[in-house]
């Protein structure tokens, strides 16, 4: 079996201001830090060079969302090109705040990972299931849908450049966390897809991470379920227990 290595990000959101960034990089530079766990942290797309200047080299930082074309006259809007030039490696692509509160749909979702690797950045993309849509029974229908979309933007090619990331919607800063084994039972359904519809080797060697209300009390156990990878935390990024999480597997 492939060995994945464990890969916690962090999701910033739009908080935090150079004073909160600086208490951040001060207990993420203290760590310890698992040296075993790739870690990248999620920053606001006008905080990605000073970040980027301050962290460790080997935090990662990811913006959380870019353009589908390398420049052009899109008010408002960051590209690919404009992230690798402040010296950040990666990009969060699909969030559900994305989808939801912005409206960005599979097609864009789609168009916007396939630019940002052909621009040479690495992509977290995120993909998820409303409580409606888990109340109906539609978890795997709704999750293998956003996957495809995502799969197709891929092709066979990048995706060792590619970490998906599993964050039901009703977990998402709400505080009720999916069990382990609600999130291990679609990590499994997400790795079988993709034997079936990419490859035996995609499905093995992609990182799968869970993410939704994570925090240092309850990430031990997710980590010990077998298809978990690694997290996308969210409001506890922000707080010294991310190092816990990082930690998870020790
Ligand atoms: P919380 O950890 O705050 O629930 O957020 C999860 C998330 O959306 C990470 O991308």
């Amino acid at each position: 079996m492939a060995t994945r290595k464990f890969f916690v990000g962090g999701n910033w959101k739009m908080n935090g201001n150079k004073a909160e960034i600086n208490g951040i990089i001060d207990f993420l530079s203290k760590g310890p830090l698992d040296p075993n766990v790739e870690v990248v942290v999620g920053v606001p797309a006008i905080y990605l060079d000073y970040s980027r200047s301050k962290l460790p080299r080997s935090i990662g930082v990811a913006a959380q969302n870019c353009y589908k074309v390398a420049k052009g006259a899109f008010t408002g809007e960051n590209s690919s090109a404009m992230i690798l030039d402040v010296g950040a490696d990666w990009v969060i692509l699909g969030h559900s705040e994305r989808r939801n509160v912005f409206g960005e749909n599979d097609e864009l979702i789609g168009e916007k990972v396939r630019h940002a690797l052909e621009s040479g950045l690495s992509v977290i993309a995120c993909i998820g299931e409303t409580l409606d849509e888990r109340e109906g029974g539609r978890t795997e229908e709704v999750v293998f849908r956003q996957t495809a979309a995502i799969s197709k933007a891929i092709g066979q090619g990048s995706w060792e450049k590619v970490v998906l990331a599993y964050e039901p919607v009703w977990a998402i800063g709400t505080g009720k966390t999916a069990s382990p084994e609600q999130a291990q039972e679609v990590h499994d359904q997400l790795r079988k897809w993709l034997a079936k519809e990419v490859s035996s080797d995609v499905s093995q060697k992609t990182r799968i991470l869970y993410g939704g209300s994570v925090t240092a009390g309850n990430c031990k156990e997710l980590a010990k379920k077998e298809d978990i990878d690694g997290f996308l935390v969210g409001g506890a990024s922000l707080k010294p227990e991310f190092v816990n999480i990082i930690n998870a597997k020790q």
